[in-house]
């Protein structure tokens, strides 16, 4: 299979980190450090030295934004994988056609437009860690096939007739309760629990403040360089505000926070009035508000959405994500209320 001369070039423990994949669903990263002071953290990474070194499958659960990602790739650099490649596949970001050709391969001539037969990503990610992420939203017919290949150790290319071995360490992750979508029959059990044999669940920020001081000095220290010398410290009164907020983008929003502050900020150190209004005041949260009567569930569901949107400046891919639902869904509810048009184009407001 390596003398394919359609295939893009196969990782090596050389080449594993340079290859660059023709797709913006797969990519393969860079280890960053992570960070963490809380015990609840300190437990989880004790957690993934000890599974990292089997060959156990792991289900990464966590918020949008928590660190799912990095902490799949931290079980693939404890790992004797490591010299192998890690593949990160987001299966929410292909439809179904696409993604089945980009997991598994095609031969040539297998569907219009395959020219040339090319290996799949699982047999790319061969010897080392596959990383599936947004594993919810894989549909029946993909389900299915991934069930098969976990089982049998081997890929069917698509078009193909011939099995080729794979041997590949899997790890998915997903923001969704995949338990409950079990029971709703959206998600194979069988194939639930082939996935599940260790679950490693990823914290949201807001239950872990303790490590907010610490990633607020990691992410201004690491863009100094770019905005030299401005913005590397933050203040004890606005940092006590930075951890007392509740981050509902998790990690990621309080980076952006970050990168936002140091492009912004005039002198060194970073004071209370910089910092975004919501972080300062932060909104109300509905769930510790009152019933009221005269609200419908589909009125709230409404207020919310809009209100996620206008938290992430109108980015409907961060607010989808934040929300747990698929980017197509906010469309649908979008074009439900009436309110497509203004969210049509992403803009952020002018500071
Ligand atoms: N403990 C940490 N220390 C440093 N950086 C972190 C940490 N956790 C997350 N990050 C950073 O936050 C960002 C989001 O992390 P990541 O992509 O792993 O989250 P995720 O859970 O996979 O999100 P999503 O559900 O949206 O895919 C990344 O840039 C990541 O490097
Ligand atoms: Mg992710």
């Amino acid at each position: 299979m390596s003398n394919d001369n359609a295939s893009p070039i196969l990782p090596t423990p050389q080449n594993s980190k340079q290859i660059m994949w023709q797709t913006p669903a797969a990519k393969i990263i860079e280890q960053k450090p992570i960070i963490y002071k809380s015990d609840v953290m300190v437990q989880l990474m004790k957690m993934i030295e000890r599974v990292a070194a089997s060959n156990a499958n792991i289900l990464v659960l966590g918020e949008s934004g928590t660190g799912k990602e990095l902490i799949a790739h931290a079980v693939h650099e404890r790992s004797q994988r490591k010299s192998r490649p890690f593949v990160a596949i987001n299966c929410g970001a292909l439809r179904e056609t696409l993604l089945e050709s980009e997991l598994f391969g095609h031969e040539k001539g297998s569907f219009t437009g395959a020219y040339q037969k090319k290996i799949g990503l699982a047999e790319a990610a061969s010897g080392g860690t596959l990383f599936l992420d947004e594993i919810g939203e894989l549909s029946p017919a993909i389900q299915a096939k991934l069930l098969r290949f976990i089982q049998e150790g081997e890929v069917y290319r698509v078009g193909g007739k011939d099995p080729v071995k794979v041997d590949i360490r899997l790890i998915c992750a997903t923001n969704r309760d995949l338990e409950k979508e079990v029971q709703l029959g959206n998600f194979r059990e069988d194939l639930y629990y082939r996935i599940n044999t260790i679950v490693a669940s990823v914290p949201p920020l807001r239950r872990r403040k303790e490590d907010i001081p610490a990633l607020v000095n990691h992410f201004l220290a690491a863009h100094s360089h770019t905005y030299v010398s401005r913005g590397r410290q933050m203040d004890e009164e606005a940092m006590k505000l930075m951890v007392g907020y509740d981050w509902p983008g998790n990690i990621r929003e309080l980076q952006n926070v970050c990168e936002r502050l140091q492009i912004l900020s005039e002198g060194h150190v970073i004071m209370l009035n910089d910092l975004p209004d919501n972080v300062r005041s932060p909104e109300k949260k509905d769930e510790t508000a009152e019933y009221d009567p005269t609200i419908t569930l589909g009125e709230l569901e409404k207020r919310y959405i809009l209100k996620a949107l206008g938290h992430f400046d109108g980015n409907k891919t961060q607010a989808a994500n934040a929300l747990g639902i698929t980017i197509k869904t906010l469309y649908n509810k979008l074009h439900e209320y009436g309110e497509f048009e203004k969210f049509a184009v992403h803009q952020k407001p002018v500071k």
